[in-house]
């Protein structure tokens, strides 16, 4: 029997779900009730081990005390207070916390936060941020904003126009003007290959073919997620994020780094931008800023960026942009709790200490039916299946719930499955992950 056949069971008809199948999945739902540590619990009460921190979020794990302790004592002494020419000190702490580990060297720290809601508020914040910086260094010509094909960007207007996923596009229109390099995922040349592959830094040199055909003029950031998560873990060439700083300093152009997964620790160092020492000039955040407990987002942005706002009359709001819950006291007080939590158990970089058993455990894999590429980084592993014939993604859906009714909870985009487990996970969970996936690609037909 169903879960939604039961006599307590919610009804389905009303939630809009987002990024679903939803009359498939109302025909047969798959409910999550509790999470503890590495575990979910459904409503049907199995256990199910979490091989994705929920959405690439819960680095800490599940259900931390502390976090929710910190919310409820923020919430029951002050809920909301406005942002708007107001101000609260929690945000204030909180913002002087995140610049303390903020992306970047030391003397080159991305140290001025600004607070949204979510990843995508955060690009489209930095998408703005990068126009109005432009403008306000005399350059008010470049309103243009590269992204990349494949790239993931979230959901807002200006996260659709940089992004490359073909269905996030097709419905909708995009900011004119925007552009995109060519992806990195080069599978001919780097499949099954541990961390960095050797192939394909010159890609980045298509930022120099846009500047040719559009001008530099025109180009005010080019935005690329270090390591692109949502079209399947797509891991940067030796080589290729060097080269996109480079180039992007000699034409003047802003480069912001899409961290929205990869910050707070999934590739074993705070920030990819200090994993692989390129430091762009805008970093975007959310998901592990509060351990997925509180929704909210940052953007992270050098002193360049930030002074050249600071200008004009003392009275004039510097830049035209906020939203409602920009530094909510109560995702303060989670993210707050949530630094803790990274900074007394080691991790931030703990995945630096499991990466070596993550990327064998995952590697097992090779040989198993419909494998073609394994590739890993960090605490993340992408696995691509063969596509069926005429019916790309039904492979690897199939592979996840089955996954799912034997316990693991999967990602699947496209055929790609993705991996990346809580910070907190250990040899055992690989083990675990590597055996019931193990079995269900056996099954997959
Ligand atoms: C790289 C990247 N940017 C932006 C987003 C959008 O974040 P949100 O769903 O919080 O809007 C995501 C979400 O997965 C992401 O992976």
């Amino acid at each position: 029997m169903n879960q939604h056949t039961k006599p307590n069971a919610p009804v389905l008809d009303s939630y809009w779900m987002p990024f679903t199948a939803n009359r498939q999945f109302k025909a047969a739902p798959r409910l999550l009730a509790s999470a503890e540590g590495m575990h979910y619990t459904s409503t049907d009460g199995r256990t199910i081990l979490d091989g994705t921190a929920g959405l690439w979020c819960v680095n800490a794990g599940h259900g931390r005390r502390q976090i929710a302790s910190a919310v409820e004592r923020q919430l029951t002494t002050m809920d909301f207070a406005p942002s708007f020419q107001m101000g609260h000190p929690i945000a204030f702490d909180f913002a002087e916390r995140l610049a303390e580990i903020a992306p970047g060297p030391d003397g080159q720290k991305l140290d001025r936060v600004f607070f949204t809601g979510s990843g995508s508020e955060s690009v489209d914040t930095a998408l703005k941020m990068a126009i109005a910086y432009q403008r306000a260094i005399g350059q008010g010509t470049r309103t243009r904003l590269i992204g990349r094909e494949r790239g993931y960007h979230g959901v807002g207007f200006g996260g659709i126009s940089v992004g490359g996923i073909l269905n996030n596009r097709r419905v909708f229109p995009q900011l004119p003007g925007s552009d995109h390099l060519r992806h990195t995922h080069d599978p001919a040349k780097n499949a099954f290959v541990k961390g960095q592959p050797e192939h394909g830094a010159e890609l980045a040199d298509d930022l120099e073919r846009l500047v040719a055909l559009h001008g530099a003029e025109t180009i005010a950031a080019c935005i690329v997620e270090p390591v692109a998560g949502s079209t399947g873990v797509l891991i940067p060439p030796k080589g290729y994020l060097e080269r996109l700083r480079a180039i992007c300093d000699k034409h003047g152009i802003l480069l912001i780094f899409d961290e929205v997964i990869t910050g707070f620790g999934r590739l074993g160092a705070p920030f990819a931008t200090d994993f692989f020492s390129v430091t762009p000039d805008m970093v975007t955040a959310a998901k592990g800023l509060t351990n997925g407990a509180i929704p909210m987002g940052a953007v992270f942005a050098s002193r360049k960026v930030h002074d050249a706002l600071m200008h004009g009359p003392e009275n004039a709001i510097e830049l035209f942009h906020g939203y409602t819950y920009s530094g909510h006291p109560a995702a303060c007080a989670a993210g707050i709790a949530t630094l803790d939590i990274y900074r007394d158990e080691g991790l931030m970089t703990r995945a630096a200490e499991l990466q070596d058993a993550w990327h064998d455990a995952m590697h097992s894999l090779k040989g198993l039916p419909y494998v073609i590429d394994i590739r890993t980084i960090g605490l993340i592993a992408g696995i691509e299946l063969q596509s069926r014939d005429g019916a790309i993604g039904a492979r690897a859906y199939d592979v996840f719930v089955d996954c799912f009714e034997k316990g693991l909870l999967i990602r699947v985009t496209g055929d790609i499955i993705a991996f990346s487990p809580p910070l907190i996970a250990d040899e055992n969970h690989f083990g675990e992950i590597v055996s019931i996936l193990g079995d269900a690609l056996k099954r997959a037909k």
